[in-house]
């Protein structure tokens, strides 16, 4: 079977809900029929309900930017799955590499929230990545494989079935420094050859991989076509509908 790709927009801290449903309302007839992928944008929490409303019936998905891994209690600020579920959230970020730096997330928390997403039912947007200091010591592979392991621990073949990985190496968020294609299709390999160890073959042909890092309508042709290069997920270029456009037009 041939993997699908997905680009997915992280929007991070941006948008309030009456601009996410006017950015939502023009997108759709700009990426409307473009079924080769599967679209997702990534919204703040209070923005969900807006999104999902402004994007029914259209060919995008809504998706949350963490969950936590309990179903309620004395846990202030966070959010959990069945209250995002409720709300027709369908995917989820989790480990992303803001909350792992300014937010104390381990890889302990992003399995036990990984795990608590899958049980509900949410496809997880997983996200590992190194940072420059480990990139220029040359143990990116180490790193991001170990990361896989343990953010994936417990997780069964059945589960990774609804998880897409995204490689975000940390020094290219934000930075408009990209990983060049060759760079991210090693490190995305490096990440397929770790499924492969955990869950044998088959899962890791079938598994999505994504890129994340200042990926744009310029180069996104350039990494979507390397081999273990699956799909996108896009910060800054997600809040702008020609960018967003151009890139889900480039994984057709
Ligand atoms: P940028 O595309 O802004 O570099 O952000 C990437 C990212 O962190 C997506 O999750």
């Amino acid at each position: 079977m041939a993997r699908r790709y997905v680009i997915a927009g992280n929007w991070k801290m941006n948008q309030t809900p009456a601009q996410t449903k006017e950015f939502i309302t023009a997108l759709a007839p700009m990426v409307a029929g473009k079924d080769n992928c599967d679209i997702v944008l990534c919204v703040p929490f209070v923005d969900i309900a807006t999104a999902v409303e402004a994007a029914k019936g259209t060919n995008i998905h809504i998706g949350a930017q963490n969950v936590h891994f309990e179903e309620k209690g004395a846990f202030t600020g966070e959010v959990s799955a069945n209250m995002l579920k409720e709300i027709g959230t369908e995917y989820v970020i989790i480990g992303h590499s803001e909350r792992r730096q300014y937010f104390g997330e381990t890889d302990e928390t992003v399995n036990k929230r990984t795990k608590a997403a899958l049980a509900a039912g949410f496809k997880v947007l997983l996200c590992v990545g190194e940072m420059l200091d480990a990139r220029q010591a040359g143990i990116t592979d180490e790193l991001v494989a170990m990361q896989v392991k343990l953010d994936l621990a417990g997780i069964s073949a059945d589960d990774l079935k609804n998880v897409i990985i995204a490689y975000e190496p940390v020094w290219a968020i934000g930075t408009g420094l990209t990983a060049t294609p060759e760079q991210a299709d090693e490190t995305c390999g490096v990440i397929r050859a770790t499924v492969a160890k955990l869950y044998g073959e088959a899962a890791a042909k079938e598994i999505i991989i994504q890129y994340g890092g200042s990926m744009n309508d310029k180069n996104a042709a350039d990494l979507l076509a390397k081999e273990n290069i699956d799909g996108g997920l896009i910060g800054g270029a997600s809040l702008k509908t020609d960018a967003f456009t151009a890139i889900v037009s480039a994984a057709q």
